[in-house]
Formats: structure tokens, sequence, C-alpha cells
């Protein structure tokens, strides 16, 4: 039935009308904060271009992973900067590094929050690509027994989740055989499977340190031109043994995250990254955008196009406003 019948304004008029035919409703339970974890102790180190965000120290962690907790998210995602880089990133599966250290206390202290650790070698390698170097390549195959046991030590150390963001091929059905041969067949893998080469992790790297220091990552990370190709690299890791899938970065990509949804039946992640907390957060405060609003649109729009799961750096102040 056509206008003047139909009037789909009528449902608009009052607050109280839109929220009872609204589709999409976005909850703390579906967020996801991330931590740049770093060695020292009382240390809060301002990433500056991630205003709001800082590398933290593990007491520092801890302290802000219980404000994480008690505005209701979930999890929180742990990245590491380590003591020391050297060529095959050490640290990564070192059981008194930062993440692992961090990782148990946070456990004994918010024994219900859950802690996924990222698993990968940028962060510890001197180099900072993510993986071993045979040459100037990234030698794939050489880094697969890396990131298992860097996976391993992070569940030793009381993770509950491990995710890896490496891109190498093989690398869940790697870390999925050491986790099971070692006793840890109960921790969920949550794999960065289709994640693209992308200017938007700019931020990220100062945060992380992470940059690579030649070349860049397009020889392991997708072209960001492909979505069938992402399709692919999602169904891989499933079959290798994935529990949850992500697409990242999720803005550019939100068509690719609609169609994991209709592609995949399992659960789905999408990481809204560094660049796009840092653009948001930029605009909000030079006052050219109403950042609250926009916070909540972006992330409303994410989880419209099919996300179960958000990680975002907003994940702590969208919580509290969520809950208040
Ligand atoms: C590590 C990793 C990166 C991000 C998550 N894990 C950076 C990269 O691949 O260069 C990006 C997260 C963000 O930008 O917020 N490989």
């Amino acid at each position: 039935m056509a206008f003047p019948i139909t009037r789909p304004r009528r449902l608009r008029r009052t607050e109280t009308l839109r929220r009872m035919v609204r589709e999409t409703r976005l909850s703390a339970d579906d967020l996801i904060h991330p931590l740049f974890v770093c060695p020292g102790r009382d240390v809060a180190k301002p990433v500056e271009s991630m205003p709001g965000v800082a590398q933290l120290s593990v007491d520092r962690a801890v302290a802000e992973a219980r404000e994480i907790h008690a505005a209701g998210v979930p999890a929180v995602l742990l990245f590491g900067i380590p003591e020391h880089k050297d060529a095959r990133g050490s640290e990564a599966w070192s059981d008194r590094g930062v993440v692992q250290r961090a990782s148990a206390e946070i456990k004994e202290h918010l024994p219900e929050l859950a802690v996924i650790t990222d698993v990968c070698l940028c962060e510890y390698t001197d180099h900072g690509h993510c993986g071993v170097l045979s040459g100037d390549e990234v030698d794939n195959d050489a880094t697969l027994e890396l990131l298992a046991r860097e996976a391993l030590s992070h569940a030793r150390a009381g993770a509950d989740l491990v995710a890896p963001s490496d891109m190498m091929d093989g690398r869940v059905g790697a870390i999925r055989s050491a986790l099971d041969e070692n006793g840890y067949a109960q921790i969920p893998i949550m794999a960065y499977a289709a994640k693209f080469a992308s200017a938007f992790y700019g931020p990220f790297r100062e945060a992380a340190e992470s940059a690579p220091q030649f070349g860049d990552r397009r020889s392991y990370q997708m072209d960001p031109a492909n979505g069938d190709e992402a399709m692919r690299e999602i169904a891989l890791d499933l079959e290798e043994g994935a529990d949850i899938v992500m697409v990242k970065p999720a803005m550019p990509y939100l068509d690719l995250i609609h169609r994991a949804r209709l592609e995949f039946n399992c659960p789905l992640a999408a990481y809204n990254v560094s660049g796009e907390y840092a653009m948001v957060r930029a605009a909000g405060l030079n006052g050219w955008i109403d950042e609250e609003r926009a916070v909540m649109e972006i992330l409303t729009g994410i989880k419209r196009a099919g996300a179960d799961l958000i990680l975002t750096y907003f994940a702590k102040s969208v919580a509290r406003r969520l809950n208040a």
C-alpha cells in the first residue's frame, strides 16, 4: 500500500515508538576493550595519536581492567610491548613477558573478565614484521612454530582465548594442535581471519611500537580490494579450528562483515581499529562532530552489518553510557 495510506513517519514520531521498533541494539556484552601492556611499574604513557589510550604497566593494566569490568564489558584484548626486541621476537613466548604477567594478574583479581591475548610477533621483533625473516621475506612455515609457542605460553599464563593476528597461512591449525597436545583443548581461538593491509593501523603501530622497519605487510595481510578472498580466508580458518572469526578493520569493510554473517554460521567479530578511533576522536576534540553520537552510530552500524562482537577502544566509555 503506497502513500498516503502508508506513512513510515508514524513510527518515528516519539522516542517511545522509535524504541519499540528499533531493530539493532548495541549492548556492553558485544564489546571487547584492547589494552597495551608495557614493562615497568606505575607507567601510563599516553599514545599521542590515540587520545585517551596509553601504554600501561601490568599494575596499571590491572587497574584499567577493573574499570572495564565494572563498566560491564566482558573481555579485554592484550597487546604487549616487550623489554627487548630481537630477530625472532623471543619475548613473545617468555612466561615472564608482559602479556603473560598481565593475564595472570587480571585472572587472579578479576576472574570473571575474559582475557584474550593477541598472538603475533610484530611487537616483539626488531624488524617489526609479524613473522621471522628469511632474507627480506617473512618465512611463513618457520613462523608457525613460534606463534604456537606464544599462544601456549599465553594459555599457561591463564588467557581465556587466544587471537592470532599475524596472517600466516596455517597458523590457526598450528596453534590448535599445540594447545590440544598440551592440555589446553578447552581454549578457544579467535582468528583475525580477514585482516586487510590497512592505513588505519597507523596509530596502533605507535601504541604497540610495531611499525615494520622496512617494506610493508602487503605480502601477508589482504588486499583491500578482495571480498571473495576474504570469504576463503574465513572458511580456511574455520576448517583449521577457529571458534570466532574476525573482519578487520570494520568501517571500510561493512560489506564483508555482512557477507560473512550470511555465509558462515559462527560467532563473528569486527575490529574497529586504531585509525578509526583516531579519526573520530580528532574530529570530536575539534568540535567538528558530536563524538558520542558518532560512536554509537558507528558501533550500531557494525552490529547491524552482522558482527556479534566489536573490538573497540571506545568499549569502556560506551558500556558506561549503555549501562547508565
Ligand atoms: C598485530 C596487530 C595489528 C593490529 C592488531 N594486531 C597491527 C598490524 O597488523 O600492523 C591493529 C589494531 C589497530 O589498528 O587498532 N599484527
